[in-house]
């Protein structure tokens, strides 16, 4: 087949795992495509929570078709065994002929070892093809694994004097109706929502994802709260039986045991010599729960403690043109966003506001 019917192939592949972004955590979003003689066969794209693999199922809309037939895949098939065998296993079982991968795992279970076991079963094996276009797309993957940390995009919304609260923590929307809709779509994009006991007392915050008037979808809820200071009639706490909710705290007593009955998982940590938690240690552990992509909604002081932690990857930044005056609460304590280093990805005017998308570099 000609060098322009397989890039068109595996562009296509990106496609279709685009179609998936954000819903198979903490798995990557894969699009696969099986041809023969320059006509596509089928086509597969990871499910929902990362199974089945998109190979697998594309091999199975295929059948016998893929006898002879040539595979175009976004990311290397796993190593690792599954329900019906690793999918390198199936893709030679079914005879796929040559395969064109965009990019290895990272997952050291599988890591060039399909590619490797491939090649060695005599499948023509074309690693590399459109491989930034699989990291750009599965930025959370790659990196999260590369740092055993989870990729940690922060959302902010900031007056035109990079406040993000009035000095009396009075409760006022800073960014206007179109920001905070878009706002619920970085959640829907996102695995787990981590905010702070001060931000619920001052706020009392959803943090559901409500893009539809009829349906609210829940993500998986991490709260950091040393002195579990929370309230029980938190919004956060109602409806707990559709939640996930997180709590890492310092502190094991009566109300610990409370949260625990109600279904909070709680998570006990120590206090540093500075009386605080430690949150690399915390990232790490959330990481564990196979949590491996964070949207940060809290306020200044724990926007300034990630940062100097070095746990930010992304600022999702709302911008307003309202101004809050000095006396208002910082977006970053002792510094100003403009003197970080960053990167602009992304930016968008929502009316008035506007919205930045940056790489923490
Ligand atoms: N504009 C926006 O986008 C946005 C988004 C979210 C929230 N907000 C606003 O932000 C305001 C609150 O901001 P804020 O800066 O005062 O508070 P914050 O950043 O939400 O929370 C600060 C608290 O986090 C805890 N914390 C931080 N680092 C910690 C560590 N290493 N270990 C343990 N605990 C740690 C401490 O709580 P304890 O020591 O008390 O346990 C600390 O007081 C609210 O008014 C809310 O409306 C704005």
């Amino acid at each position: 087949m000609s060098q322009e019917f397989n890039l068109k192939m595996i562009n296509l592949a990106h496609n279709i795992a685009k179609s998936k972004f954000g819903q198979t955590f903490p798995n990557p979003t894969v699009g696969c495509i099986i041809a023969k003689n320059s006509k596509i066969i089928s086509k597969g794209v990871t499910n929902n929570s990362g199974r089945p693999h998109a190979e697998e199922i594309a091999l199975e809309k295929a059948g016998s078709k893929s006898k002879g037939a040539t595979m175009f895949v976004t990311l290397e098939p796993c190593f690792h065994s599954s329900k019906n065998g690793s999918c390198a296993d199936q893709i030679l079982r079914a005879g796929i002929k040559e395969i064109f991968i965009s990019s290895p795992d990272p997952d050291k279970r599988t890591s060039n070892k399909s590619i490797l076991k491939l090649r060695k079963n005599k499948v023509l094996v074309n690693v590399g093809l459109l491989k930034n276009k699989t990291h750009s797309l599965n930025k959370f993957f790659f990196k999260s694994i590369k740092k055993k940390q989870p990729f940690t995009k922060v959302k902010l919304a900031v007056s035109d004097d990079e406040k993000i609260a009035w000095s009396n923590y009075k409760s006022k929307w800073i960014s206007n109706e179109y920001s905070r809709e878009y706002g619920h779509k970085l959640r829907l994009y996102s695995q787990a929502i981590l905010t702070t006991s001060k931000t619920i007392i001052k706020d009392d915050p959803k943090l559901t994802i409500r893009l539809n008037k009829n349906k609210e979808i829940h993500i998986p809820i991490i709260i950091i709260d040393k002195n579990l200071k929370i309230p029980l009639d938190s919004n956060i706490l109602k409806n707990i039986s559709k939640k996930r909710v997180i709590i890492f705290t310092a502190l094991k007593n009566k109300k610990s045991l409370h949260l625990t009955k109600l279904g909070c998982e709680i998570i006990y940590c120590k206090q540093n010599i500075n009386n605080k938690l430690n949150l690399k240690n915390i990232f790490k552990k959330i990481y564990s729960l196979n949590i491996s992509d964070i949207l940060v909604e809290a306020g200044g002081i724990f926007f300034t403690e990630i940062l100097k932690n070095k746990l930010v990857d992304e600022i999702h930044l709302f911008k307003s043109k309202i101004i809050i005056g000095q006396n208002g609460k910082p977006a970053i304590h002792g510094k100003n966003i403009s003197k970080l280093k960053l990167s602009l990805q992304e930016t968008k005017k929502f009316r008035s506001d506007t919205y930045l998308n940056y790489k923490v570099v």
